[in-house]
């Protein structure tokens, strides 16, 4: 059975969660192993009643933003497919599940964590920019920026890569045939499903962007042109047809054939600058992960064109020194802490962060130790103002909308991907007859140094355009280690927003020991250096914390930080599935507990 979100439901959970809250003080003080819990200052829902949202099991755990794309990934497993057989089903399952997030017009990042060699590959498949593109394409001849031509239409399209990045995984370590991984998203595309509220709000909110672009009117809204509401089937037969060919060509199915044939007519007639080269020179990049430690774990993530792992790593470095543990994770000095390093790594990362392949990046640098330690020294007794970390600073010593699924299995084999056409619905066009909607990932570009972007973020020349350069991202799959075994893997759309969602996350699991479901509920802060504000979800800090907070300088401001962390921990000899209770995933595990394992279920996935 899945959450309702109806009032009545809120106000039955709000109850749980004081009840939870309540109990957890009652526990605390009778010397409960839950540090903190009480502190953590979100109600949480009581176990039994988080269905849906958190799992245990032994075989393998799931947890996707899509309840049909989860149960895709299940069926690979349960044929005998491995972790990427079920990443790839998942993939295009939440392609139809979730077209307000992905889909084939986009791309993403993907770790897997392989068991028997201890090897983690970072997978790009992140969209480029056509070859065609300027440095000031955005900008009027006054150099002005153009607002909206980032975000809405054509231009704000780069060359989609998620196609090429799920099927080059695929072909290297996937077990089951393609048309096997690829069948329940074509069922689901052309059975259809009804639309839930997540996907019903931002059909309503994106529908006169829709409505610009035929292709997009006719798959997303109804007859009389409104929007399909909660509840209501949604089929999407040309998305079907376009997956089929896929299945049948893969590659070719999508970068070439009647597909490309159908994109690229859409360029030239809507003044587009995708072309054919465009789209049969895409390339996946197989990169190595950033790398860095907090305590005794190893932090392994998503490497450049994202800035997420990069800017974790300098977080988590920054507060490694600090006394978190002793102060816990609701008291005002550790938001401070936390919040002057987030805003630490987003100054490094205007002034720094670019695609590598085009731009000089000191990576080594901005994730090492010592620059953490060098900048601690300065780290401020109360909060900085935008300015202050925009001059001098020890130089580095060397030189949406989206979505996110983690699978892990016994032997520790794991997938952590985050995929992506940015916003809502991309750039709202769809292309016709092929039924899927192009992204809108040129605005992760810098369209002039110091703009923002549509996530409020800043960037420099660093991330200009170019032809063929990847947009900064901010998406980063995060896996965390002990002893080279995995503990935890876990990810979230949000844009900025994901990389200080994954810092908290990963604090309150391995800092302050909170249980996983807990680490996930816990009341979420951000700080992106600009704007100069400190964002709180609702219903916002305890009112003496943000008085503190506003006394150290702090603007403190009540906003959702949309991410909903998608997280699997290892503890001992299960797997522990967390789908955030902010959003409508699914969590499925296997064989937990051992006395529901059916006598006469499959034999064990084999190990690859
Ligand atoms: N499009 C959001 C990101 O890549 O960060």
């Amino acid at each position: 059975m899945r959450l309702k979100r109806s009032p009545g439901w809120r106000a039955l959970a709000g109850m749980a969660g004081r009840a939870l809250v309540l109990v957890a003080v009652l526990a605390a003080a009778f010397g409960c192993s839950v540090p903190f819990l009480r502190e953590v200052g979100y109600a949480t829902l009581a176990q039994g009643e988080r269905n849906g949202h958190e799992a245990f099991g032994r075989d393998y755990m799931i947890v996707t933003q899509g309840e049909a794309s989860s149960r895709a990934a299940r069926e690979m497993l349960e044929r005998g497919g491995n972790v990427v057989d079920a990443a790839a089903a998942a993939s295009f399952a939440l392609a139809v599940e979730r077209p307000q997030s992905t889909g084939l017009g986009g791309g993403g990042f993907m770790l897997i964590h392989w068991a028997t060699s201890g090897e983690v590959i970072a997978v790009d498949f992140r969209e480029t920019a056509p070859r065609r593109a300027t440095e000031a394409l955005f900008q009027d001849p006054a150099g002005r920026v153009i607002p909206g031509l980032s975000t809405e239409g054509i231009r704000a399209a780069a060359v989609p890569g998620l196609v090429a990045g799920i099927l080059a995984v695929h072909g290297r370590y996937g077990k089951l045939p393609r048309r096997d991984v690829l069948a329940p998203s074509i069922r689901l595309a052309r059975r259809g499903f009804r639309v839930y509220p997540h996907l019903a709000q931002a059909l309503l909110a994106r529908a006169q962007a829709l409505r610009r672009f035929p292709a997009a009117r006719a798959t997303f809204l109804k007859a009389d042109g409104t929007p399909y509401r909660e509840g209501e089937l949604l089929r999407q037969p040309d998305l079907a047809r376009t997956l089929e060919t896929i299945a049948e060509r893969g590659t070719a199915g999508f970068y070439a054939g009647w597909v490309a044939d159908a994109l690229l007519a859409q360029q030239r007639e809507l003044n587009g600058l995708i072309t054919r080269d465009d789209l049969e020179g895409y390339q996946v990049r197989f990169r190595a992960p950033v790398l860095g430690t907090y305590r005794d774990y190893q932090i392994v993530s998503m490497p450049l064109p994202s800035a997420g792992g990069i800017q974790l790593v300098e977080i988590l470095n920054l507060l490694e020194a600090q006394p978190l543990g002793r102060l816990g994770p609701s008291a005002a000095e550790t938001i401070h802490s936390v919040a002057a390093a987030m805003q630490q790594s987003f100054a490094d990362r205007a002034r720094y962060l670019g695609d590598d392949d085009f731009v000089r990046v000191p990576v080594a640098g901005l994730t090492s130790k010592a620059y953490a330690r060098a900048l601690s020294q300065r780290l401020p007794a109360r909060a900085r103002k935008p300015w202050e970390l925009e001059g001098d600073r020890p130089l580095p010593p060397e030189g949406g909308e989206t979505t996110h699924f983690t699978i892990a299995d016994r032997w520790g084999n794991v997938v952590s991907s985050t995929q992506t056409i940015n916003g809502w619905f991309g750039s709202g066009v769809v292309v016709p007859g092929a039924g899927f909607v192009l992204n809108n990932e040129m605005d992760d570009f810098s369209a002039k140094p110091g703009m923002p972007n549509k996530f409020g973020v800043v960037s420099d020349r660093q991330n200009a355009i170019a032809p063929g350069k990847r947009p900064l991202s901010s998406m980063a799959p995060t896996l965390v280690r002990k002893n080279g075994r995995p503990v935890l893997a876990l990810g979230s759309p949000a844009g900025s927003r994901i990389i200080t969602c994954i810092a908290l996350v990963a604090l309150n699991y391995l800092q302050f020991q909170l249980p996983l479901y807990e680490a996930v509920a816990a009341l979420r802060y951000h700080h992106q250096w600009r704007p100069d504000e400190l964002e709180v979800e609702p219903p916002g800090f305890a009112p003496e914390t943000a008085r503190a907070l506003e006394a150290l300088g702090y603007r403190v401001v009540n906003r959702d930080s949309g991410c909903k962390v998608q997280a699997v921990a290892v503890e001992g000899d299960r797997l522990h599935g967390v789908s955030d209770p902010r959003g409508e995933g699914l969590a499925l595990g296997e064989d937990w507990p051992p006395l529901a394992r059916d006598p006469r279920r499959r034999a064990p996935i084999p190990p690859d």
